[in-house]
């Protein structure tokens, strides 16, 4: 038995018992008459001492100890004289009468502890010694404990967990797809799935009517905290449901896995409910935070025709109102000026309007309007004395980004985005297409097999960019946790959509054939869901990138520097694949 306890588990309940622990030295302090040594493991640290009286042989041993050997220790639990409030274990020490070296090891590149002194690049370099940190340990473990939950969840309902195929043809869930060769069939390539989606849907026409699967899905996208090449999922699918019985069900799944994992109850009343239009209008984007106010309200119609060049051009001019915000200064507002005309938010300028305390209004476009010309705005925003508005003028949807990263801003910098406090939000109602200028087409928002809310079909002839479809997101905090939608389950229906889409009936056969013919057999109506899990979890551990919740992820060019991939392959590798590289 290399062990009778962990590092993490000791305290006085166990005085004068004999104890093997094995695992990682952390620390080393040579006091002169006594050896103290912090051993690691993933349970915690346990102090070791070698007193004065201890043997010769195991003092020397104890001096040689590197940071990161791992050693076998034997010895008997005594209380400390100076106890460490800090760690589980902080009433005790293992006075050793053993020390055994089981692997010695080199210096590591950086420090193993809580916060360590390595640079990203070098902590990536060598994962698995970041991964010995308690933070990354503590996030693989919530990790663990978020899917045991779902699972746990998803199998008291009857879902069945279904395995899905890696080797697919390319699913269109709008990102590129990862592609590999087939040696068996020169010429020809697999695509990684972006997700499940046709699988899950050919599981409901094969009658499963509840499917899940914790699930890797593949996308060769431009990289962001948020995003990975290869990401986790937990995709469900139901038959025989409506939007409300998907949206219930796995409102009880996310209630669920809050509690269990955080101990966060969210009151009984349904989790709210808002139309992308809404959302759009008052928020500025499709995934509200909605932890604080700070509404957008449209001025376009009150603050046009006063002579203000940039107004009376704009397509729309909108504006949020930070309370108690009117004592900001110079600085401050031209730091959130320079902020939204950083380019990835491009706007071209902010214009302010103060409310004293006393009531007297202030703004940067004094000379164009009157203060009661200004206070219309601020009734329609709400303001009151003390409060400062932001103005943003442009097109519609510019406008819109820039108020909605400006309010985003303002909240963190005003505090009002407490990340322990979650904001769960369901929203609804997507529009069924999205137009592309620059390929003069529509793109299914979610995707192709999404279905338009029934009472809004007349409008796929008339006016395809007003029909919503049976889609919706959920939304905590600002991040976009999971998507779905209610699906076509008509051969017809779905023919009608790759059409507007800008497939030739042929080239819809030959890309979704198999989906299409399959529904011919008899599809029941179906719907469902996917969770982004890695952002599920970054959420849940307060954090913003998904990086600290994969065990090995890749770095932002799509790298694995630890093992040093993607890779040149060699010629007869290639040979065999058919392929030729035109990189020498
Ligand atoms: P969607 O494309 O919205 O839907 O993806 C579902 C959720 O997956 C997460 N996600 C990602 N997480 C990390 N890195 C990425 N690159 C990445 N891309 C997406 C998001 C997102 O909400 N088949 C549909 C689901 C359905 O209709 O049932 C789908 O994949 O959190």
């Amino acid at each position: 038995m290399y062990r009778t306890n962990t590092c993490g588990e000791l305290g006085l309940a166990n005085l004068g018992q004999t104890v093997t622990l094995a695992g990682w030295v952390q620390k080393v302090r040579n006091l002169g008459a006594m050896t103290f040594i912090d051993l690691r493991d993933r349970y915690g640290i346990t102090q070791l001492v070698v007193g004065e009286s201890a043997p010769t042989a195991l003092k020397d041993a104890a001096d040689e100890l590197g940071r990161e050997f791992v050693v076998q220790v034997t010895g008997t639990v005594i209380e400390r004289t100076s106890k460490n409030p800090k760690i589980a274990t902080g009433d005790i020490e293992v006075s050793l009468s053993e020390l055994r070296v089981l692997s010695k090891a080199d210096t590591p590149p950086f420090t193993i502890e809580e916060t360590s002194d390595g640079g990203d690049d070098l902590r990536m370099k060598y994962r698995y010694l970041d991964l010995r940190r308690p933070p990354l340990q503590r996030a693989l473990a919530m990790r663990h404990r978020m899917a045991q939950s779902a699972r746990q969840f998803l199998d008291h309902e009857g879902f069945l967990e279904i395995e899905t195929p890696f080797l697919i043809k390319s699913t269109p869930e709008g990102a590129r797809d990862f592609v590999v060769p087939s040696r068996m069939n020169p010429g020809e390539f697999y695509a990684l799935p972006q997700s499940p989606q046709t699988f899950k849907q050919l599981l409901m026409v094969a009658g499963y009517d509840k499917y899940f699967q914790i699930v890797r899905c593949f996308r060769d996208e431009d990289l962001r905290a948020d995003r990975q090449p290869e990401f986790t999922q937990i995709d469900c699918e139901m038959a025989f449901v409506e939007q409300t019985d998907v949206l219930e069900t796995f409102e009880r799944m996310a209630r669920f896995m809050f509690r269990e994992t955080l101990g966060v109850e969210f009151a009984a009343q349904p989790f709210p409910r808002m139309a992308y239009s809404d959302a759009m209008a008052r928020y500025g984007n499709d995934k509200p935070d909605i932890r604080f106010g700070m509404l957008i309200s449209e001025l376009t119609d009150i603050a046009k025709g006063h002579g203000f060049g940039v107004f009376d051009e704009a397509e729309y001019i909108g504006a949020i109102c930070a309370e108690k915000c009117a004592s900001f200064t110079r600085k401050q507002i031209d730091e959130l000026t320079e902020y939204v005309k950083r380019p990835q938010i491009g706007a071209k300028g902010l214009v302010w309007i103060r409310i004293d305390d006393g009531g007297e209004i202030k703004s940067s476009i004094d000379k164009f309007y009157d203060a009661a010309t200004l206070q219309t705005w601020a009734a329609r925003l709400g303001a009151q004395k003390g409060d400062l508005i932001f103005v943003v003028s442009g097109t519609r949807s510019q406008s819109l980004r820039v108020l909605s990263e400006l309010r985003l801003e303002l909240g963190e910098r005003l505090g009002l985005r407490d990340r322990a406090r979650f904001a769960p939000l369901w929203v609804v109602d997507f529009p069924l297409l999205e137009w592309d200028d620059e390929t003069q087409r529509y793109y299914a928002m979610h995707h192709p097999f999404t279905s338009p809310k029934p009472e809004d079909i007349p409008l796929l002839d008339t006016d395809p960019a007003a029909v919503r479809a049976n889609a919706y997101d959920f939304v905590v905090n600002g991040v976009e946790v999971g998507g779905g939608s209610i699906r076509i389950f008509d051969s017809g229906l779905q023919a009608r959509m790759f059409d507007l889409l800008g497939f030739t009936p042929a080239q819809a056969q030959a890309q979704f054939g198999f989906l299409m013919n399959a529904f011919r057999f008899g599809a029941p109506p179906h719907g469902g869901i996917a969770f982004g899990f890695d952002r599920f979890c970054s959420l849940f551990g307060g954090a913003d990138s998904i990086r600290d919740y994969i065990a090995f992820p890749k770095n932002n060019s799509g790298r694995d520097v630890m093992i040093d991939a993607p890779a040149i392959i060699d010629k007869t590798q290639l040979d065999e694949l058919c392929l030729e590289s035109n990189v020498n």
